[in-house]
């Protein structure tokens, strides 16, 4: 099937979709970008999703590229032409196309745009979730601002290819104090001993993952004990389970830190349980052609 691309105003093949070379993305790592799940042809927390790019693109001072309404449509369209059912979509926004220069460009340059969208089985997820993953600890060498999704990802790209040649599925990064961070493209979550569910507060040091945002919510609906604080590496060895959240991984356990067993070494229960629950709790947007009638911030 055809792949097809969202570039700058155009729905392009893949293989002529193109960025200028000035692109201050391509150049410059300058911009912003979001991925949201797709689930039966539906957007997944989409709502979410354009707020924290709101965000996003205000911490930068970069203007949207066209009103919100605009986007759910033209995402939606990219989901479609690619006959996405489950899947993701990827949209990112740059400061747009000007001579190199470091300092911002002329207010009149418009942001440039692409969305792509592309297909993942969820029995290849699912499977993963089922077997557990391996996590390796590495220093967090990352800039301040990580709350901030940028698409300037070289220290989790680094990271990524580390833990994919060590074996393991995503690298934790581990700040100054020895505590996790994050993942290099998820959130990270422990249960201790005595059932308390641990992630680290998203003030500093972490993206505000969606997926995070609704599993709290889920574990606060279900009564469970919640400690937002950071944990360092030594508690998640010898905590109950281990596991991490994104867009792209729902919930997925985490059985192995750096070579050593966590638990008993297979996925816990907590985990399991949790991944459809996330599901469950959800907003799944309007399906395929039906933009949504209202601003998504
Ligand atoms: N990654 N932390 C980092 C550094 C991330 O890049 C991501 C998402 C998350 C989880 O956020 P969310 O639950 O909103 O997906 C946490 C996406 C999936 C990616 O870069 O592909």
């Amino acid at each position: 099937m055809l792949r097809i691309a969202y570039v700058n105003g155009r729905y392009l093949p893949h293989a002529d979709a193109a960025v200028h070379v000035e692109d201050r993305g391509y150049q410059l790592g300058d911009g912003v970008y979001e991925v949201c799940e797709v689930s039966g042809g539906r957007l997944v927390d989409e709502r979410r999703h354009m707020a924290r790019l709101d965000r996003s693109l205000r911490e930068l001072r970069i203007r949207w590229p066209m009103a919100p309404v605009a986007l759910g449509v033209v995402v939606r369209e990219v989901v479609r032409r690619n006959r996405v059912v489950d899947g993701l979509v990827y949209l990112q926004v740059t400061r747009g196309v000007a001579p190199r220069d470091h300092a911002f460009p002329a207010a009149a340059v418009s942001p440039a745009l692409v969305v792509t969208a592309r297909s993942i089985p969820i029995a290849s997820r699912d499977a993963r979730a089922a077997k557990g993953v391996a996590v390796i600890t590495l220093p967090d060498n990352r800039w301040a601002r990580v709350d901030i999704k940028t698409i300037a990802l070289l220290p989790n790209v680094l990271a990524k290819q580390t833990a994919h040649e060590a074996g393991a599925f995503e690298a934790w990064f581990v700040d100054g104090e020895g505590f996790v961070t994050e993942g290099a493209s998820t959130n990270a979550w422990i249960v201790t001993t005595d059932g308390r569910l641990v992630t680290r507060p998203a003030d500093t040091g972490i993206l505000r993952g969606v997926t995070r945002t609704v599993l709290l919510e889920v574990a606060t609906g279900e009564g469970l004990r919640l400690e937002e604080r950071p944990f360092s590496v030594a508690e998640a060895l010898g905590a109950r389970e281990a596991f991490l959240t994104s867009a792209t991984t729902a919930v997925t356990p985490i059985v192995r830190i750096d070579g050593k067993n966590v638990g008993d070494g297979r996925p816990g229960p907590l985990a399991i349980r949790l991944r459809p629950a996330l599901r469950a709790a959800a907003e799944i947007a309007p399906a395929w052609s039906s933009p949504p009638s209202q601003p998504n911030i």
